[in-house]
């Protein structure tokens, strides 16, 4: 099988399915139409035993730049059926492996996401941030609980309070990245552990992601659920409306009145 929907490239060979964001002109930044295509695909790799393994993957020089701010301002995500907390919701509780890998700049949820894939390859060059603060926004994807969790709390603050981002190295420290990879070689890499697993039984992998996370999915949408109350609210507010003005009309934000 092998399909384009816009700017998602979809194609599942050998019980795994490559996930590719193609909108590199704009970073591949994510907009509700790619949302609605990753849920879409999510959802129905869980079905079935074709998929065995998600693959999810970028461009060599960028993995992607989070929401398409544009596009964020135009339609905010007004219920949590919109298509992004669908899809966060479907990838948080995905049965199967998701492997992921990331070369460039992974912003916001472009970072985020990575907390619910099982192993990621870094390239080099990756730098993860998640500046939710200076969009004037605040965490999603249960970031608030899980980046805490996994860096500690004072790195967390350092992570989402300044939304200073750090490199492939500091990833692999915390335990975000399994490897430091040239990043011409990190799809082919997340590629062949997508292989690997899928060559595996498929019932003990889902039932070995099933235990690992027994008693973590019910906060992590709980968290979620209250993290996109607030964030949509906050899509409406001075803080975010200037933060994204700014960043469409090229200019540096102004907070002094928010
Ligand atoms: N939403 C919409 N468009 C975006 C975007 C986003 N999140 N990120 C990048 N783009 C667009 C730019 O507007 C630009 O479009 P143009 O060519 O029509 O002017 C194009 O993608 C290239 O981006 P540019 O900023 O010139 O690339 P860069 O290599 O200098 O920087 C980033 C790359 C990812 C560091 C930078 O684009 C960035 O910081 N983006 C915003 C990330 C962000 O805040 N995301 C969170 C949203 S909640």
């Amino acid at each position: 099988m092998s399909e384009t929907q816009n700017d998602i490239l979809v194609h599942t060979e050998a019980g795994v399915a490559t996930i590719t964001l193609n909108r590199v002109d704009k970073k591949n930044s994510l907009t509700r139409a790619m949302y609605s295509t990753l849920a879409d695909t999510f959802e129905a790799a869980a079905q079935g035993t074709e998929v065995r393994a998600i693959v999810l993957q970028g461009d060599v020089a960028v993995f992607s730049a989070g929401n398409d701010i544009g596009d964020f301002l135009q339609q905010p995500p007004a219920s949590q059926d919109s298509p992004v907390f669908r899809f966060l919701r479907a990838i948080a509780t995905f049965p199967k492996p998701v492997v992921a890998a990331v070369c460039g700049p992974a912003v916001g949820i472009g970072t985020t996401m990575l907390l619910h894939c099982d192993l990621v390859y870094a390239g080099d060059n990756a730098a993860f941030s998640m500046p939710f603060v200076n969009l004037g926004l605040c965490p999603e994807a249960a970031s608030s609980l899980l980046v805490p969790q996994m860096l500690g709390y004072h790195r967390a603050a350092e992570a989402l309070l300044l939304g200073e981002p750090f490199m492939a190295e500091a990833a692999l420290e915390v335990g975000l990245a399994n490897r430091v990879v040239p990043p011409t070689e990190c799809n082919a890499i997340a590629q062949a552990q997508a292989r690997k697993l899928a060559a595996k039984p498929l019932s003990s992998l889902i039932e070995t992601k099933r235990l690992m996370k027994l008693g973590q999915t019910a906060p992590v949408l709980a968290r979620m659920a209250e993290e996109g109350e607030s964030f949509g609210r906050m899509l409406g507010e001075p803080a975010a409306r200037e933060a994204f003005t700014a960043f469409m009309a090229k200019r540096k934000p102004d907070f002094s009145q928010c």
